[in-house]
C-alpha cells in the first residue's frame, strides 16, 4: 500500500518544525509508520547544497541559480528518501516542499510561476503531498520569533516586504488548490494549532 505525504509549509518562524514534531509523534502512537524530513538539505547531496543557499556570507546570488539548487535537492530528496518511504507504505512529512520554491523563488524572487511548475514537475518526477498544511502567520511576528533563536541566515536577512510576498505567495497558492491545502493560523496556542492539523490530517488519511 502506498504511504501519505504531508507537506508543511509557512514563513520563518511560523512553527512548521514543532507542529511537524507533534504530529509524527501522535501518529506513531496511532500505528503509522512515520518519516520526518525537511527541505533543503536531508541527503548527503542535499547538506552540501543547504550550505550553499543558506550561507550568509554569499551576497546576490543569482535568482536562477538559487532555484537550481533547490531543484537539485528535492531531485535528490524525492529519489532517496520519500518516494522509497511512500512506496513502503509510511507517513511523510516533510518541513518544506515545492511550494516554498513557489512562495519565494516565484512570489518572493519574481522568477516566472509556469516556468517554475514546469522544473519542478521534472525535478519531482510528478510528485505532489497528498496534503499541505499552511501554517499563516504575520511576518512581523514570524520574524520575531526566529531573531530571537539568534540566527541570521540568507533569508531572514531579506527584507519585511520580501517576506510578505512570500506569505501573500502561500496564501494565493492554497487558494488555487483548496482541496490540496490545510490554511492554519498559527498566531493561536501550538496545543490549538497542533489539535486543529492533527484532526485535519486524519481526516484526510482516513478518508
Ligand atoms: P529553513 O530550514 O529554516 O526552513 O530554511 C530554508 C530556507 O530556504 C527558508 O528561508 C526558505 C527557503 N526555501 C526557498 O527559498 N525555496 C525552497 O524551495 C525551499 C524548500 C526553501
Amino acid at each position: 500500500m502506498r504511504g501519505f505525504f504531508v507537506s508543511i509549509e509557512g514563513i520563518e518562524g511560523a512553527g512548521k518544525s514543532t507542529v511537524l514534531k507533534r504530529l509524527a509523534d501522535a501518529l506513531r502512537q496511532d500505528g503509522y509508520q512515520v518519516v520526518e524530513t525537511f527541505e533543503p538539505g536531508d541527503t548527503e547531496a542535499g547538506k552540501r547544497i543547504r550550505q550553499i543557499l543558506l550561507d550568509p556570507q554569499l551576497k546576490g546570488l543569482y535568482p536562477l541559480t538559487e532555484l537550481f539548487l533547490y531543484f537539485a535537492d528535492r531531485a535528490e530528496h524525492v529519489k532517496k528518501v520519500i518516494e522509497p518511504a511512500l512506496q513502503s507504505g509510511k507517513v511523510v512529512i516533510c518541513d518544506r516542499f515545492m511550494d516554498s520554491t513557489f512562495a519565494y523563488q516565484g512570489f518572493g524572487r519574481g522568477l516566472d510561476l509556469e516556468t517554475l511548475y514546469r522544473l519542478n514537475e521534472i525535478a519531482t518526477g510528478g510528485l505532489k503531498p497528498d496534503l499541505t498544511v499552511l501554517l499563516d502567520l504575520d511576518v512581523k511576528t514570524g520574524l520575531g520569533r526566529n531573531r530571537n533563536t539568534g540566527k541570521a541566515d540568507r533569508f531572514e536577512q531579506e527584507s519585511l516586504e520580501f517576506h510578505q510576498r512570500v506569505r501573500e505567495g502561500f496564501l494565493e497558492l492554497s487558494k488555487d488548490e483548496p482541496s490540496r491545502f490545510v490554511v492554519v493560523d498559527a498566531s493561536e496556542p501550538p496545543e490549538k494549532v497542533f489539535k486543529e492539523v492533527y484532526n485535519r490530517l486524519l481526516e484526510r488519511i482516513n478518508g
